[in-house]
């Protein structure tokens, strides 16, 4: 069998997918460890591997079929449109896309005015206001800190994400129009799916089960067997 690969994005993101796998039976112990200085990680009794990787380069070696399967915000699969499948939401970091700016910048989005936009999502960006809004903007790409770019003076209005709501309260900005909604997604490789579909259909099958309340643990028994069997390392 070969070893199915996952991408997961770093962060709080990739410590909760963790948490969805270990509750179906695919764990990885030695991702447990704080101290390890490892990239890549094994569980060879269920054939796994995963690896953490920078949250906008997970679809690129998902596309690649460097891994098989990822998981990474929606937001990410829309800015860098590649290839490939997507295949659940996971319902795990939701928050939305929005224009956000002072409330003065209001009538500059109704009025269709020709004004800068701040992002960290430059094609997200360019999408919304050229072809779902037909307004002409200018987009200035950011990499952090994106409110600060209305405060002083960079642009009119951000696009960015707005999770609780707090940064833009407190640096006097506010939602103006809403985008999208986003959370983290599975996402698959194009001809993964084909090769290992038995596999990956039974991963999703498990997971969908598992968000809805509905998962048996049936196959989460199998996976503990074969861990004992190989030795431990479930
Ligand atoms: C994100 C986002 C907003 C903030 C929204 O930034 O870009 O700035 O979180 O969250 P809130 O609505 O709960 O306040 P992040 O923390 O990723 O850092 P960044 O500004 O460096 O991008």
């Amino acid at each position: 069998m070969r070893y199915l690969t996952f991408a997961l994005a770093k962060g709080r993101l990739a410590k909760q997918t963790l948490g969805l796998l270990e509750q179906i039976g695919i764990t990885c112990e030695e991702m447990k460890d704080p101290d390890t200085r490892k990239l890549l990680f094994v569980n060879e009794a269920l054939k796994v591997r995963f690896f953490l990787a920078k949250a906008s380069d997970v679809p690129t070696y998902v596309e690649y079929g460097a891994a098989d399967i990822g998981v990474v915000g929606k937001d990410t699969i829309l800015e860098e449109g590649r290839n490939l499948y997507e295949v659940l939401d996971l319902h795990l970091g939701k928050c939305r896309m929005c224009v956000c700016g002072p409330a003065s910048a209001r009538q500059l989005l109704t009025h269709n005015e020709i004004i800068r936009v701040a992002t960290k999502y430059p094609n997200i960006a360019k999408d919304y206001f050229h072809n779902q809004k037909n307004q002409t903007v200018e987009i200035v790409k950011l990499n952090g800190s994106v409110e600060l770019a209305p405060i002083v003076g960079l642009s009119e209005v951000i696009v960015d994400i707005v999770e609780t709501g707090t940064t833009l309260r407190e640096n006097g900005l506010e939602v103006l129009e809403e985008i999208c909604d986003l959370s983290a997604r599975l996402v698959v490789n194009q001809v993964s799916l084909k090769m290992e579909h038995q596999r990956i259909r039974s991963l999703l099958t498990d997971l969908s089960d598992l968000i809805a309340g509905s998962y048996t643990g049936d196959r989460k028994e199998e996976n503990h067997a074969k861990g004992k069997a190989d030795g431990g390392n479930p």
